[in-house]
């Protein structure tokens, strides 16, 4: 037989899992399957997006308060699709949405529940700066829960896989299941996700720090001493800022650093949300040997109240994030 050169997949190298992880089963794969489907229409829609007049406001404020942009209504039509008619979805939770989508009953089969932000960094579309999605899937207990949100508010500690995709100069899947963290690479030419690295673990240390420091005067006073330190000749960091969570967790994920997202007058809890941006990305830190807290607790220990619950994040190489609470005991 012609020696094929090896070809790893999201699903297959999931289901290769089989044995040490109960969730790796044909089954989850085929829930997988949709994530990864999904993400390359995204992507198809992201790369042409200047020639099929799809850039711009959708014209309406969503749940969050911000302005929807037209990607961020495709990408979360397109999970929404993708993902209805896996079979073992049970409950589908959107940035995008007010409610979770009920798909099936868990006594139904509908034995997961996938969480997500369908398009983040959508202020940097028309600046074609990186964006990306970002997903975690929790399983659904076998409950009678009339309220459906009982199932979804779950700790992020008991998230089942969490990942995301960045779309930027290759586009590119990161995710885990509680294994380490491997990242794959959509090879345009087959329009498949490609292992490309198992195993990433997040440098220790890198002097590297990530916030939006026009909001600097307006974080707690420890945060503004931690920012103050970092421009000390002693201290000699550099700062790095694309203003898409997913781009600035990805260049910590691969290069160290720290990413902070303080809380500030302006936003108390912070502005990114716990279920479908903090957990996910915070688990995937762990599994990289990184550190996740909002200044007080571990980010996956945190008891979501409701499903948009916002937190204050600071995210990235442990010895960094360290530093930062050397600063700020809130
Ligand atoms: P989203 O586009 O999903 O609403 O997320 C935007 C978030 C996040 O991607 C980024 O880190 C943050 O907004 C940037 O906020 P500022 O513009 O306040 O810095
Ligand atoms: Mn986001
Ligand atoms: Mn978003």
């Amino acid at each position: 037989m012609r020696d094929l050169p090896t070809i790893t997949t999201v699903e297959r190298h999931f289901l290769e899992r089989k044995g040490r992880n109960p969730h790796a089963t044909t089954e989850f794969c085929w829930l997988l399957s949709g994530i990864t489907l999904a993400t390359k229409i995204i992507a198809s829609q992201i790369q042409r997006a200047g020639l099929l007049d799809i850039i711009g406001t959708a014209g309406r404020i969503n749940v969050q308060g911000e302005e929807v942009q037209q990607l961020d209504e495709i990408a979360n039509e397109t999970l929404v699709r993708c993902l209805g008619y896996r079979g073992n979805v049970g409950l589908l939770v959107s940035e995008e949405d007010d409610e979770p989508h009920v798909i099936k009953d868990s006594g139904d089969g509908g034995k997961y529940i996938v969480l997500f932000d369908p398009l983040d960094g959508s202020s940097n579309i028309n600046a074609n700066v990186s964006i990306g999605t970002i997903f975690s899937i929790l399983h659904r207990p076998k409950t009678n829960h009339a309220d459906v949100l009982a199932d979804v508010l779950q700790p992020g500690d008991r998230q089942v896989a969490a990942g995301y995709v960045v779309y930027g100069s290759s586009t590119v899947l990161a995710y885990t299941a509680g294994h380490g963290v491997h990242l794959f690479t959509l090879d345009p030419s087959i329009g498949a996700f490609v292992l490309a690295k198992e195993n990433i673990q997040m440098p220790s240390a890198s002097r590297t720090y990530s916030v939006n420091e026009a909001y600097a005067r307006d974080f707690p006073e420890g945060i503004q001493r931690y920012l103050d330190w970092t421009k000390s000749k002693e201290a000699g960091y550099t700062l790095r800022y694309i203003g898409s969570l997913v781009a600035d967790f990805h260049r910590t994920l691969i290069r160290g650093g720290v990413f902070l997202y303080p809380p500030s007058h302006k936003s108390p809890e912070g502005k990114l949300r716990l279920l479908y941006e903090a957990n996910p990305l915070a688990f995937i830190a762990e599994q990289a040997g990184g550190m996740a807290t909002d200044g007080r607790q571990r980010i996956l220990d945190k008891q979501p109240k409701a499903m948009h619950d916002r937190t204050p994040l600071i995210i990235g190489s442990k010895d960094e994030v360290e530093r930062v609470l050397e600063f700020w005991q809130p």
